[in-house]
């Protein structure tokens, strides 16, 4: 992890806060945001996306990480989450971040920009399953 420079997690905090104005969100109104800045520089955003079908809801971690990796990017520096009460990711949303490290600054933000919680993912996902565990001939990735 190589930590934001300030401009660089003022950047993540606006891109955060502006993406929870395309939430989708008529069942919950509870809009969530997230900017997560590759190891290249390229920032990724993602709001969530609320489904009729509640479980077919995707978090907006999960729609900026699914966004990054299919624009060629896997290594991740810093995620800023913005919700109107500083609300934490969920587990699947750790565990699909974690798969590509855990060595990322998690930046938990209110609407307003207040930061409530400036942490890692190694901290919110401690002794997470991992691919070592399948024990795969070439590690299973490509
Ligand atoms: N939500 C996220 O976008 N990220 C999380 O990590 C937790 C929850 C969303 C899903 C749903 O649209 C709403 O917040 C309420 O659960």
């Amino acid at each position: 992890m190589s930590p934001s420079s300030d401009s660089e997690l003022s950047r993540l905090i606006e891109a955060a806060i502006r993406v929870t104005e395309n939430a989708y969100i008529p069942y919950s109104h509870y809009p969530v945001g997230a900017a997560l800045q590759a190891a290249d520089g390229r920032v990724f955003t993602g709001c969530n996306v609320e489904n009729a079908s509640y479980p077919a809801t995707i978090c907006a971690e999960r729609t900026a990480l699914v966004k990054a990796v299919s624009e060629g990017a896997r290594q991740f520096t810093t995620l800023v989450v913005a919700t109107r009460d500083g609300g934490s990711p969920c587990g699947i949303c750790r565990q699909m971040l974690s798969e590509f490290g855990v060595d990322v600054r998690v930046v938990l933000i209110t609407l307003e920009g207040r930061i409530i919680h400036d942490t890692t993912l190694a901290a919110l996902l401690p002794l997470n399953f991992t691919n070592d565990s399948l024990n795969l001939p070439d590690n299973g990735t490509r």
